[in-house]
């Protein structure tokens, strides 16, 4: 199905103007975006426009009770200057699973992804070419009903902008295990993609970094003894030759690195296991030499190695070498910019 996308441009882009050698990251903003709006019970008029400010009534919903729902994604180019994004149906799904769980319509899935293909089209100039740098794509839904009182909205909108990104972390990064506050619980939201899980991880992430730490390291909500995921990232930890990376719960967000990560191992070989995994595990594999790797991944930070997890005074060591992890990265970077050939059907250019 092909759908009627209006578009109108910007008379001049800002492009010439943008200094790709010192992107700022998540405060660059391309030219356009796409918006759609619903109400009467469907989505109507979508559309690419100039990238403008949206205006809101004070008593709008998504400020007061949090119906907010969000995506991350971006798009690359490849050796012959394609654009290319990565899984974006996964994405379409997702944002559809947070918006079941919040009570929020659902958005067409291929109205989803043609809207990011005609957007990347638009500000195609914009993607970055530097290594590690993307355009970042924010596709997000909020109710947009003045209202008060505590009801499904009526009337939403679904909005996607774009950022050029660069890398996020250079070197092996340092994970706070956290034990007094908690991001999810099995029944809570936690598996949806909502602007309210982020919220509740603002200040225990402060106080990680104001440690030293790069993230947070979830634990479960009633012990504090299984690993769930990390601020912006699932995990993986390879111990005696297994990758165990923690099951999803219902507490845990359904990475789209995740399960790519989880396909590429098992296509290359390697045993993967998706289970509870507690810090005691970990402690005992880094203590008897047997924590071999561990890695984080994500839209944002790619693969990101783990150096160290801090955790009720101790400080848990990896091993330097990250072998696999370092493949994983290096075969999503080659899918992305087609120097490996596409066998998991993941690419879809623009
Ligand atoms: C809490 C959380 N976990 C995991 C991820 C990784 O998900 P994905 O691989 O789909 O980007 C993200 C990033 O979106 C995240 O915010």
């Amino acid at each position: 199905m092909s759908y009627d996308i209006k578009i109108t441009k910007v008379e001049k882009s800002k492009v010439s103007e943008f200094d790709f050698d010192n992107i700022p990251l998540g405060r660059a903003f391309t030219d356009h975006m796409f918006v759609c709006e619903y109400a009467n019970g469907q989505w109507n008029n979508p559309r690419i426009e100039p990238l403008k400010q949206i205006s809101m009534h004070p008593a709008t919903m998504a400020l007061h009770y949090g119906q907010a729902i969000f995506e991350g994604m971006k798009a690359t180019l490849d050796i012959n200057g394609n654009a290319m994004l990565f899984r974006p149906e996964k994405n379409a799904h997702r944002l559809n699973f947070s918006a079941d769980r919040l009570g929020m319509p659902r958005f067409p899935e291929e109205l989803f992804v043609e809207g990011l293909k005609k957007l990347v089209d638009i500000d195609r100039s914009w993607i970055p070419t530097q290594k590690s740098s993307a355009l970042y794509l924010r596709p997000f839904m909020y109710a947009d009903e003045p209202f008060i009182g505590m009801r499904a909205a009526t009337h939403y909108k679904f909005i996607i902008i774009a950022s050029p990104s660069g890398p996020i972390y250079n070197k092996r990064i340092k994970l706070y295990a956290e034990t007094e506050y908690v991001r999810a619980v099995k029944g809570g939201t936690g598996e949806a993609k909502a602007a309210g899980n982020y919220a509740a991880a603002i200040l225990p992430t402060e106080i990680a970094k104001s440690k030293g730490y790069d993230q947070v390291l979830w634990l479960d909500a009633h012990e504090f003894k299984y690993i769930q995921e990390a601020g912006t990232m699932n995990v993986f930890f390879r111990i005696n030759d297994e990758f165990i990376t923690p099951s999803l719960d219902g507490a845990i967000l359904n990475g789209i690195s995740r399960l790519s990560t989880i396909e590429l191992l098992r296509d290359k070989g390697y045993k993967v296991t998706e289970r509870l995994v507690s810090m005691d595990e970990i402690i005992e594999a880094s203590n008897n030499g047997t924590l071999q790797e561990a890695f984080g991944c994500g839209t944002a930070v790619g693969v990101a190695m783990i150096e160290e997890i801090g955790y009720r005074n101790q400080t848990i060591h990896v091993s330097k070498d990250n072998p696999v992890g370092k493949m994983v990265m290096e075969t999503i970077v080659g899918l992305r910019a087609a120097t490996i050939e596409d066998k998991y059907g993941w690419i879809v250019s623009v």
